[in-house]
């Protein structure tokens, strides 16, 4: 068969029932992504003769003898198709992974598909963006300025990988041609929450041509562990397996297969014979708490039943603070279990090299964690183990998480082979990590003036089977939300519980969203039972400049108040919502209007643990190579790192040349979670960057005598006083010496600072039909200096983005045996283009005294004020308080009562 491929003739034949993603990926198209293989996300859209389809839905064979185009194929003779230009120009991406197909079906677009983008881009999800840079694109605006020597802090620079991301050749965690060799792995999953396998019979399923091992309980090394990536191992449980003859969860890896096809591998799965012994199981948390629930877990494990830890802690007495209030007010707030559906899914490659070390390409938030975890796990020396990331697309706190890496490794040291895994979007929900649903009880107490008198919270958190992350998101839960607010008497109790769920896990917010929502809108309630407004409590009772960030429990912290903008977030967002910007109320009798406001305060970084390093080197050119351990999965570190050195040297962010996230070519860093890529990685860069600085100076001062404060570095040259040496010259003169210029520094996070958000929502509600609709979207950031004010208003964009489906629309429902049944893009439903307001984003003035330059962490805090604002608005334009996320119409409706009744009654 023949087919025409970019203007290129290509004879090939497609296996049996190939779909034409995976046709063009063989055949080097790798700007043609899979997000969900379904047609739901349309991250491979390619145009068969220049109108844009779905490949993963098109069978290859229809191809023949058509044009097909991806978007490899867009630019001609060497300039990009202006769309492409368009999205360069207005960096409409952060990972970019959904960008290839983004721009194939904005490319087709003329002026009437551009005046109706919520329909015509109802095909193609971003996680990531918002979809505010995207729409900046396809409006034509132009974002990024001007690299200029001396400016790169504060200046919204282009991504190092932007051309590579609009022309399909940036390479992502999959993005490399099959090894030879290369054998395919897939696993069984458990059809059942709870049971013992007594038997596997893989006799079918080996028989299966190309089938290459069947692996089972029995074949893997008996080590505990924990999935969860921490720099401190201690802070979660070994209580996993990597294959276990119990499964605790609909989901759990079974068995694994490795054959030469993915087919192969599949089918093999299918014919896998299990006895299992099915076994009592619970879901909920509270239930898991009572005696006589179903134990998970031997009591090594977790430490009473299925409670795998609890805090408690008090600050001052609150029984007095209670008994000094005027007014009390107490509700329970639940959020449900959410996934973070990065379009990229989970992914490993892991091959011996020629040098007989293992080498593992991953899609990891924490390759060095990863590789001590395969090391141990194999017993294998550290130095023998490389594990490295390329771009990876999308994270959110789901990558950092062993959860693919292992057998891979596993099928590679038995086989000798390479092998390769790759996570079906139904495997990211039912076989990866969530967030921890939480169950929030608050009770305030406060003056009649709204002065608060006692805070009291008690969270129960499902961490599901496995507890990794369970109680760092616990702690954080019961940390900084509880923190934000003045108070001399507070209490908080919290349990991460066991339950036969699939696994939570890291999720951007970190434990602090799912409290942040409770007390957020229980302050609220409060106001309004008081005849106070939001804004008034808030700043009534806020934590101010010079106090000390208190936590409930008595250890000493390393928090300290780098900077404060809390007050330039509120006045911001305040006088936004009454500026009358925004859409108006629909028209109709039944809509009802209302506006809330919520915020929150997070660490920039996770407790006492974390570190980074950064080497930097000059080269021979003049130009610099810098190397930081941490990964880069469209946070946009790579791009703030480069800027930051320029920045102390003095030159242009595109004279560094920057590699990252990879065991063997960059210093150690614990990983890229918590907004750690800026605060840690990013203080590594700045010590440096500044170490090169003085050696460089040092060096020029001596070689050309001049006082070393008389030079000076200027983009690509060194001024001694009135002389100008370029850094070629200066390279060469110290090789001549055996001089190398080239340094290494690291970084700590202690002490941590804090970061304030505040996010207002202006909204309308249809009592008939639950609808909301969300008419005006405020947001008021304190994130320090801003290294880059257009990624920066990126990642808000992004946050705020899936704030809201939180709020509205995500949940994942499952049946009574604990099987998810939405477990697909299309039944879940992440924001679209059509779901997403235009949000104001303001930025508070601050510098802050212990992050790099002046910055602070940006991309996790954003998220924790935007489900409590909206909930709080549909409460001020309904008169009654929704308690459980996500809101959506049937839970509207049920509260509301009938079309021509009135709401039924004031809060629950
Ligand atoms: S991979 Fe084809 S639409 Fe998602
Ligand atoms: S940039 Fe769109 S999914 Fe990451």
């Amino acid at each position: 068969m023949t087919f025409s491929i970019n203007g290129r003739s290509v004879a090939a034949v497609p296996a049996p029932g190939q779909c034409l993603r995976t046709f063009l990926r063989e055949q080097g198209c790798f700007g043609v992504k899979k997000g969900c293989d379904a047609g739901d996300c349309g991250a491979c859209t390619v145009w068969l003769d220049g109108v844009p389809v779905h490949s993963c839905l098109t069978p290859a064979f229809r191809a023949e003898g058509r044009a097909i185009t991806t978007i490899e194929g867009l630019e001609r003779d060497g300039r990009l198709h202006p769309m492409q230009q368009a999205f360069l120009d207005a960096q409409g991406f952060q990972c970019g992974f959904c960008t290839a197909g983004m721009i194939m079906t904005t490319a087709t677009f003329d002026e009437a598909a551009r005046r109706d983008l919520p329909r015509r881009l109802k095909g193609n999800l971003c996680r990531c963006t918002g979809y505010g840079s995207i729409a900046d694109a396809l409006d034509g605006k132009v974002n990024v300025e001007a690299d200029v020597a001396g400016n790169a802090c504060g200046a919204s620079l282009s991504s190092p990988f932007a051309h590579d991301i609009v022309t399909g050749q940036a390479r992502y965690t999959l993005d490399t041609a099959p090894m030879e060799q290369m054998l395919h792995l897939k696993v069984l999953r458990s059809p059942h929450p709870h049971a013992r396998i007594k038997a596997i019979n893989s006799e079918k399923a080996a028989a299966v041509p190309g089938v290459v091992a069947v692996y089972t309980w029995r074949d893997v090394p008996r080590r505990l562990y924990s999935t969860a990536t921490h720099e401190d191992h201690l802070v979660d449980p070994d209580d996993t397996y990597i294959l276990d003859d119990v499964v605790r969860f609909v989901g759990q890896r079974v068995a694994a297969v490795v054959a030469e096809t993915v087919g192969a591998a599949e089918e093999a799965c299918r014919l896998l014979e299990v006895e299992y012994e099915l076994l009592p199981a619970v879901f909920e948390a509270d239930a898991a708490m009572k005696p006589g629930a179903p134990v998970l877990h031997e009591r090594s494990i977790a430490f009473h039943d299925n409670i795998y830890v609890d805090i408690h802690g008090e600050l001052g007495n609150v029984a007095e603070g209670f008994r000094d209030a005027d007014v009390m007010y107490e509700q329970t707030y639940s959020t449900s279990r959410v996934q973070h559906v990065h379009l990229e899914t989970h992914g490993c490659l892991a091959w011996r090299g020629d040098d007989r070390r293992l080498h593992v390409r991953t899609s990891s938030q924490a390759p060095f964690i990863t590789k001590q975890k395969l090391s141990y796990l194999f017993g294998i020396f550290d130095r023998d183990v490389h594990v490295f990331t390329e771009r990876i697309g999308g994270g959110f706190g789901g990558k950092q998480e062993m959860l693919c890496e292992d057998l891979c490794v596993l099928a590679t040291l038995l086989t000798g082979r390479p092998v390769m895994w790759e996570f079906t979007r139904e495997e990211q929900f039912i076989g990866a990590t969530t967030r921890h649903p939480m169950k929030t009880r608050v009770k305030l107490g406060a003056k009649r003036d709204g002065t608060l008198t006692a805070i009291q919270v008690n969270v129960v958190s499902n961490t599901g089977a496995y507890g990794g992350h369970g109680g760092e998101t616990l702690a954080a839960a019961l940390g900084s939300p509880i923190a934000a607010y003045r108070c001399v008497n507070k209490k908080a109790d919290g349990y991460a519980v066991y339950t036969n769920m699939v696994p939570a896990g890291g999720f951007r917010g970190y434990g602090a969203s799912q409290t942040t929502f409770a007390i957020e809108c229980a302050l609220d309630d409060l106001a309004r039972m008081l005849g106070i407004s939001p804004f008034e409590i808030r700043r009534k009772n806020k934590i101010h400049a010079t106090d000390r960030i208190e936590s409930i429990w008595k250890e000493p912290s390393d928090v300290v108040m780098g900077s404060y903008g809390i007050d330039q977030c509120l006045d911001l967002v305040e006088a936004a919502l009454a500026s009358g910007r925004g859409d108006p109320i629909p028209e109709g009798e039944d809509w009802r209007e209302g506006t809330g406001v919520a915020l929150s305060m997070l660490e920039s970084g996770p407790p006492t643990e974390h570190r980074s390093g950064a080497e930097m080197r000059l080269l021979a050119d003049g130009t610099y190579h810098l190397a930081v351990g941490s990964t880069e999965m469209g946070n946009g570190s790579t791009t703030s790192h480069r800027q930051l050195a320029a920045a102390v040297l003095g030159t242009r962010a595109g004279r560094i040349a920057i590699i990252n996230g990879n065991t063997d070519r960059t210093p150690y860093d614990t990983g890229t979670f918590a907004s750690t890529g800026t605060v840690v990685a990013g203080q590594a860069v700045e010590k440096t960057a500044t170490a090169l600085r003085d050696v460089l100076i040092d060096f020029a001062s001596r070689e050309f005598r001049c006082d070393p404060a008389d030079c000076r570095l200027q983009d690509d040259t060194m001024l001694c006083g009135n002389r100008t040496i370029s850094l070629a010259e200066l390279h060469a003169a110290g090789a001549a010496q055996g001089d190398r210029f080239e340094v290494r520094r690291k970084a700590y996070l202690s002490p941590r600072s804090v970061g304030f958000n505040v996010h207002g929502a202006r909204v309308a509600v249809h009592r008939v039909t639950g609808e909301i609709r969300i008419l005006q979207s405020v947001h008021a950031a304190d994130i320090g200096r801003l290294i880059n004010p257009m990624q920066c208003r990126g990642q808000i964009d992004g946050a705020i983005a899936m704030g809201i489906g939180w709020a509205l629309t995500e949940k994942m429902v499952y049946d009574a045996n604990g099987a998810m049944v939405n477990a697909a893009l299309r039944d879940y439903r992440i924001p679209a283009f059509a779901d997403i307001p235009r949000s104001e984003i303001y930025f508070a003035d601050t510098h802050d005294s212990v992050g790099p330059l002046g910055a602070k962490a940006q991309g996790e805090c954003a998220i924790n004020a935007v489900a409590p604002a909206i909930a709080n608005a549909v409460t001020d334009a309904t008169g009654v308080r929704f308690v459980d996320l996500p809101l959506t119409p049937d839970r509207i409706f049920e509260r509301l009562g009938s079309r021509h009744g009135p709401p039924r009654k004031a809060y629950r």
